[in-house]
C-alpha cells in the first residue's frame, strides 16, 4: 500500500467500521475519539434503551451476536459490549486515541481557485488525487493541550445524533427563562448515570417535549418512576407511526413489506430505467395497499384513535424518512392507566410553573422538570468542524437540502474526505458497514469517482426521490425504502454482483440482510 495517511474522527459504530475496513486495505488509520470510550451513542443512553432494529439486522457482517444475548431487541449494555467485542476481535483499539477531540480541520495546499477549476473530485476522481492535505487540530482532554496532525485522507464519523442539541426558540418572556423549574435536553438526561437520572425524575411532575423515540422512551421511564402520583405529560408536535414489538402482523412479516427487492419494485427509485419506472407506476396501488395494511394493523392493535394519536401522514412516508420507531413495552398501558398524558400542539410556551399549550392559559400544565427530547443539529455540528467557509457552505447546502453527498458518502466539492453516518436507513449499522466497505475499495483504487457534475446530478436525483416519499420530513436523509437499490449502486461501483441471493424466490421476496454483503470484492 502506498504510504498515505488516513485519519478517522469518531469511534462510534461508523468510525470503528471505517477503521476495520481501511486496515484491511493496508492503511494504518489513526482514530480520534473525543470521549474516554468507544461506542458513540451507545455509551450514553437512558437506562431503558434497547436496540430498536431487530438484532439480526443490526449485526456486523462478519461478527455475529454472541449466543448469550437473547431476545430480539438487546439492552443498551449488550449493544455496547457487542461493539467492544467487535473492536477487540479485529484489534482496532491500538489505532484509537481516546480523550482526543478534533477541534478543527483545514484543507491546505490547494487554492480555492484551483479547486473551483476541477472537473473531477480532488482533480482526478481518485482518493489521493491532489497535492492537498488535511490539517487536523486535536485537543487532549487530560491537559487541554493541542496537537496538529496532517493526513492525505479524512473520514468523518462524528454522528448525527449527539453533541449539538436542537433547542426550540421562544419569543422573549415565553421561554425557559421565565420558568421556575428545571429544563434539560434529552442529551443531558442520557449522559447521566442511571442512579443520578433516577434521582432527577423521582417524585417530579415532568413534561417531555417531542414525539420521536427519545421523547417516547423518556416519558415511559418517567411514568414508570412516578406512576399516577405524578403523571408525565408528553407534548408532541407531529404524531409518527410507532410500532409495537414483534414481526409477524396478521401473519405478514414487515421485512417482506419493506425489506425485500420485490417491495422496492413498488417505489420509484433514483436513476431507475423506464421498466422500473413503469412497474412502480403500475404497482402503485399495491404500494398504497402495503402502507394502509400497516396503518390498519396499528390502528387495530393500539388505541390510537382514543387518544387522537393517528398520524396524518402515511406509514410509507414515515418509513421513507426513518421516522417510524418501536414503542417501549406497554406504552399505551401507561397512557390508559393515566401515568402518561398525551398532548398534541403546534405551539407551546413557558410560564412560571410549567407550560401553556396553544395559548390556553386557563389550563396550564404544571411541571417541575421539562425535558426537551427535540433532537440534534447534526448538519450544523458537521459544518462547525471545517475551517473553510466554502466547505462550511457546501455542508449546509441550500436551506431546503440535506448534507449533499454522493452515494451518501462523498461531497463532490470537498476533496480527500468522506462522511459516514449522515443518512440513515432501517438499520444504521448495516448502512455504515456498506459505506465503509465501499470507501475502503475506493481508497484501494478499485474504482474512481465520476465527474463533479455527474455526482451532483446523482445527489439531486436522490434528493428528488427523498422529497417525493418523505414529504416535509426529507431533511432527515433516509434511504430506508430503497436500501437494496442503494446497495446495488455500491456493489456495482465495487464491481461485485448486486444480486446476492441463491434462489429466485429469495432474491425477490426475502429481506436483504447483513450476511448478504459479507466481504464485498470485485468479481
Ligand atoms: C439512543 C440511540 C439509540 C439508537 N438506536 C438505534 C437502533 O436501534 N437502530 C439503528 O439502526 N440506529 C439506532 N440509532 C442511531 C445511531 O445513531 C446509529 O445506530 C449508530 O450507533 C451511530 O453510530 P455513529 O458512529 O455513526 O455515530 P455516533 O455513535 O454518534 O458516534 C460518533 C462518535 O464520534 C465522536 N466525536 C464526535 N465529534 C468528535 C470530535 N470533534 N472529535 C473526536 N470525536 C468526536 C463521538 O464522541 C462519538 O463517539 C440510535 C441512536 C441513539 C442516539
Ligand atoms: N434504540 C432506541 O431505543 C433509541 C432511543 C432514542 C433515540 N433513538 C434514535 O436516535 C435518533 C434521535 O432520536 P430523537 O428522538 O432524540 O430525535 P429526533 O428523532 O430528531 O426527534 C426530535 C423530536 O423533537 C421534535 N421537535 C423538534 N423541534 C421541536 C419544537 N420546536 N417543538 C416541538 N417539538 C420539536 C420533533 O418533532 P417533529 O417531528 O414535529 O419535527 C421530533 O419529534 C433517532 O434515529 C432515533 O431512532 C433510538
Amino acid at each position: 500500500m502506498e504510504n498515505k495517511r488516513v485519519a478517522i474522527i469518531g469511534a462510534g459504530i461508523s468510525g470503528l467500521l471505517a477503521c476495520k475496513y481501511t486496515l484491511e486495505k493496508g492503511f494504518i488509520p489513526i482514530v480520534f475519539e473525543a470521549s474516554n470510550e468507544i461506542g458513540g451513542v451507545w455509551t450514553q443512553t437512558i437506562e431503558s434503551t434497547r436496540l430498536q432494529s431487530p438484532k439480526r439486522t443490526f449485526e456486523f457482517t462478519d461478527f455475529p451476536w454472541p449466543s448469550s444475548v437473547r431476545g430480539r431487541y438487546p439492552h443498551n449494555t449488550d449493544v455496547l459490549k457487542y461493539i467492544e467485542a467487535y473492536s477487540q476481535h479485529f484489534e482496532l483499539l491500538p489505532y484509537i486515541q481516546l480523550n482526543t477531540k478534533v477541534i478543527g480541520i483545514d484543507y491546505v495546499g490547494v487554492s480555492d481557485e484551483e479547486m473551483d477549476s476541477w472537473d473531477f473530485w480532488s482533480g482526478n476522481g481518485k482518493p489521493f488525487g491532489s497535492k492537498g492535505k488535511w490539517h487536523i487540530l486535536v485537543q487532549h482532554a487530560e491537559d487541554f493541550t493541542t496537537q496538529d496532525y496532517e493526513v492525505e485522507f479524512l473520514i468523518l464519523c462524528v454522528g448525527r445524533y449527539s453533541g449539538l442539541p436542537n433547542i426550540p426558540e421562544f419569543p422573549i418572556g415565553e421561554g425557559p427563562d421565565v420558568f421556575y423549574g428545571t429544563v434539560i435536553h434529552s442529551m443531558e438526561y442520557s449522559a447521566m448515570d442511571n442512579e443520578s437520572a433516577r434521582e432527577l425524575i423521582k417524585g417530579k411532575s415532568i413534561a417531555v417535549i417531542g414525539s420521536q423515540k427519545s421523547a417516547i422512551d423518556i416519558a415511559a421511564e418517567c411514568a414508570a418512576a412516578n406512576g399516577l402520583g405524578n403523571p408525565c405529560t408528553l407534548v408532541q408536535r407531529t404524531i409518527a407511526w410507532a410500532l409495537p414489538s414483534g414481526c409477524f402482523w396478521w401473519g405478514i412479516n414487515l421485512g417482506f413489506l419493506y425489506g425485500s427487492r420485490f417491495s422496492e419494485l413498488l417505489v420509484h427509485k433514483p436513476g431507475q430505467n423506464i421498466i422500473y419506472s413503469a412497474l412502480a407506476t403500475l404497482l402503485s396501488p399495491l404500494r398504497w395497499g402495503f402502507s394502509k395494511f400497516v396503518e390498519s394493523y396499528l390502528r387495530w392493535n393500539l388505541p390510537l384513535k382514543n387518544y387522537n394519536m393517528v398520524p396524518k401522514q402515511s406509514f410509507l412516508q414515515d418509513m421513507s424518512s426513518c421516522k417510524a420507531f418501536l414503542l417501549p413495552e406497554n406504552f399505551y398501558g401507561k397512557v390508559e392507566e393515566g401515568s402518561i398524558i398525551l398532548k398534541q400542539t403546534q405551539c407551546f410556551s413557558f410560564y412560571k410553573q410549567g407550560l401553556i399549550i396553544d395559548g390556553e392559559v386557563d389550563e396550564p400544565i404544571k411541571a417541575d422538570l421539562v425535558i426537551f427530547a427535540t433532537g440534534y443539529k447534526g448538519q450544523e455540528k458537521l459544518k462547525n468542524m471545517f475551517a473553510s467557509k466554502s466547505f462550511q457552505n457546501y455542508i449546509m447546502g441550500s436551506p431546503k437540502s440535506i448534507v449533499p453527498l454522493y452515494r451518501h458518502i462523498i461531497h463532490p466539492r470537498i476533496p480527500q474526505l468522506a462522511i459516514i453516518g449522515y443518512s440513515g436507513s432501517i438499520t444504521n449499522l448495516h448502512t455504515s458497514e456498506m459505506r465503509c466497505q465501499w470507501l475502503a475499495h475506493f481508497l484501494d483504487h478499485t474504482f474512481k469517482l465520476p465527474s463533479i457534475k455527474e455526482m451532483e446530478k446523482e445527489i439531486e436525483m436522490w434528493e428528488i426521490y427523498m422529497k417525493k416519499y418523505a414529504g416535509k420530513e426529507y431533511k432527515r436523509a433516509c434511504i430506508a425504502a430503497s436500501h437494496i437499490w442503494y446497495n446495488d449502486q455500491l456493489c456495482k461501483d465495487i464491481g461485485c454482483n448486486n444480486r446476492r441471493k441463491k434462489s429466485f424466490y429469495d432474491e425477490w421476496f426475502q429481506p436483504y440482510v447483513q450476511s448478504d454483503y459479507v466481504g464485498l470484492s470485485p468479481n
